[in-house]
């Protein structure tokens, strides 16, 4: 098993591990007693966790209490979801000196996360993730919430996690359309961070879309390295760890604007070749850049241009909504090269000008 150490400031150990397997789940709830050996365990997944087999193999026979999210995924994402695990947690007798365990994708862990950080004031969270996202993007980092009816992860804590364990054997369940948008993520801590990563994606994409163990491990230990390193150096995203929202910003407004119907990966590869866009009007780019990009997502199977029903005006419009605009407008994530951003006055994030925008969007 492979071992990093996330160095966090507010993280309230001051760090914490991240242990990346292939088919460690059937063991790992011996070494989660080796680790919190004064906790007692309350394990957060959802259904289809379940039905795939998953808990069962974390837990074994062992009778340990839990809370299944049902529905599985973002309808369940909401307060109320929140209110029903800490209820059970109170139920079950459980007080401060409470470890909860979160089983499942972003959406399992967003979810427990948060409940950790309010329950009694906080208790300490380990994310076992098992989608493409949550072993790239949402376990580490120590964002969590739930979304409310009106906007995504409305109600939220910044709570980093006291583990997180990956065991990439759990991946070969997860749907192909799920495995492969959340691939995008990676492509993306490519791109942001490490060139030497993006060569190692070009050659090994069939080998990561035939989810062959020992590939996967490496992914996960290039993903875990960029995303922890952005995350020690900002741990509460005041600047530099902006630099994750690369493809985001037109990202959200294509997610928005199609009414959700795109997975977010799926959006984000479509922001990305924007921003690629972007990057060849202000000069940023190298011949054959983007090209590259295009043809790694088109391997992956994601989209990488606009639905042809997204009316352009409305991206506009949700780009100016868009969580992180200064004034109505928002700033953009760019790189200089492949595993370089464009750092303009010590910001991360830079201005565009709106023609540079709506001409990019009509080549899109
Ligand atoms: N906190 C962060 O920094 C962060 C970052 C990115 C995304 N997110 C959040 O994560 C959520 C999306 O997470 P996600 O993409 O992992 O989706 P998800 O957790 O909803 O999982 C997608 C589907 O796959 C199923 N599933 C999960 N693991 C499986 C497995 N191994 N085998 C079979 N089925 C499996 C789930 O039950 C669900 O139906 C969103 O709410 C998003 O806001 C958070
Ligand atoms: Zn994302």
């Amino acid at each position: 098993m492979n071992e990093l150490e996330v160095k966090i400031p507010a993280a309230e150990a001051g760090s914490y591990r991240i242990c990346i397997g292939n088919r460690i789940l059937d063991s790992l709830w011996k070494r989660i007693e080796a680790d919190f050996s004064r906790s007692n365990k309350f394990v957060v997944t959802d259904e289809n966790l379940v039905s795939e087999g998953h808990l069962v193999a974390l837990l074994g026979q062992r009778n340990v209490p839990s809370f299944v999210i049902t529905p599985a995924g973002e309808t369940s994402k909401n307060i109320d979801t929140a209110v029903s695990i800490i209820e059970a947690m109170e139920k079950a007798y459980l007080g401060r000196d409470s470890l909860v365990v979160a089983l499942g994708g972003g959406t399992v862990g967003d979810i427990a996360g948060f409940a950790a950080s309010i329950f009694k004031r906080g208790v300490p969270v380990v994310h076992i993730p098992t989608t493409t996202v949550a072993q790239a993007d949402s376990s580490i980092g120590g964002k969590t919430g739930v979304d409310s009816s009106i906007s995504k992860n409305a109600f939220g804590a910044f709570w980093h996690p006291a583990a997180v364990y990956i065991d990439v054997a759990t991946l070969t369940t997860l749907d192909d359309r799920q495995f492969r948008a959340g691939l995008v993520e990676s492509v993306k801590h490519a791109l942001i961070a490490d060139n030497e990563y993006f060569d190692f994606l070009e050659s090994n994409i069939e080998a990561v879309l035939a989810r062959k163990a020992d590939v996967l491990e490496r992914m996960a230990d290039y993903n875990c390295k960029i995303k922890a390193s952005v995350v020690e150096a900002d741990p509460t995203e005041k600047n530099q760890r902006r630099m994750l929202n690369y493809g985001h910003t037109v990202g959200h407004a294509v997610e928005a604007a199609g009414g959700f119907e795109l997975l977010h990966g799926e959006a984000v590869a479509i922001g990305i070749i924007a921003a690629g866009l972007i990057e060849n009007e202000m000069d940023l780019s190298e011949p054959g850049r983007l090209d590259r990009v295009r043809k790694i997502f088109e391997k992956i199977g994601v989209p990488i241009t606009l639905p042809a029903n997204l009316a352009e005006d409305n991206l506009i419009d949700l780009m100016k909504r868009d969580k992180k605009a200064v004034n109505k407008w928002p700033r953009f994530v760019l790189i200089k090269e492949i595993g370089r951003v464009y750092c303009r006055d010590g910001q991360w994030a830079v201005e565009v000008e709106q023609d540079v925008v709506e001409k990019i969007l009509g080549k899109l």
